[in-house]
């Protein structure tokens, strides 16, 4: 059971990166070109769908031990913001000349992620 656990976080802190990491690519690179900035924000959006079903998975296997949290309740709000913030990139890099809001709106969805992480890791309330 633990390493069951053990090894749903890591498919948790895995989708992170697949989540993370293409928005911060997108966030240093906004003017990539439009094929290559849709493939990243798909990639972001199952990162985020993986984070969400490992994320509710982590919670049923810990039953109440979490679910009363600040610290889960604040992430989950950030996640939908996070959800919608980029499903609003997937959109804007279909649109001719966009590089400047679609650096913009990663660099925001990055740092809602950052907080995120903060919240997770150090689970201060
Ligand atoms: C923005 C999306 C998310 C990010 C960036 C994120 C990131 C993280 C990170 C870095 C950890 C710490 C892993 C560790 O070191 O043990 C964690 C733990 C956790 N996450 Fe998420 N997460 C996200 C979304 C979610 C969602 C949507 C849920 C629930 C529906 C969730 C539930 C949990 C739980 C319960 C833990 C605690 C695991 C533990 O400490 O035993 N996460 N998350």
């Amino acid at each position: 059971m633990i390493f069951a656990y053990s090894l749903l976080v890591a498919v948790h802190v895995v989708s992170f990166l697949f989540c993370a990491g293409p928005l911060l690519a997108l966030a240093l690179a906004p003017d990539m070109g439009p094929s290559a900035a849709q493939r990243l924000t798909r990639v972001a959006s199952f990162g985020l769908l993986a984070l969400l079903v490992t994320g509710v998975g982590a919670i049923a296997m810990t039953g109440p031990a979490f679910i009363h949290t600040w610290w889960l309740r604040l992430s989950l709000i950030l996640f939908l913001v996070i959800g919608a913030l980029t499903g609003r990139l997937r959109r804007l890099t279909r649109e001719p000349g966009s590089a400047g809001a679609v650096g913009r709106l990663a660099r925001v969805t990055t740092l809602a992620l950052v907080l995120v992480v903060y919240l997770m890791e150090a689970k201060p309330f």
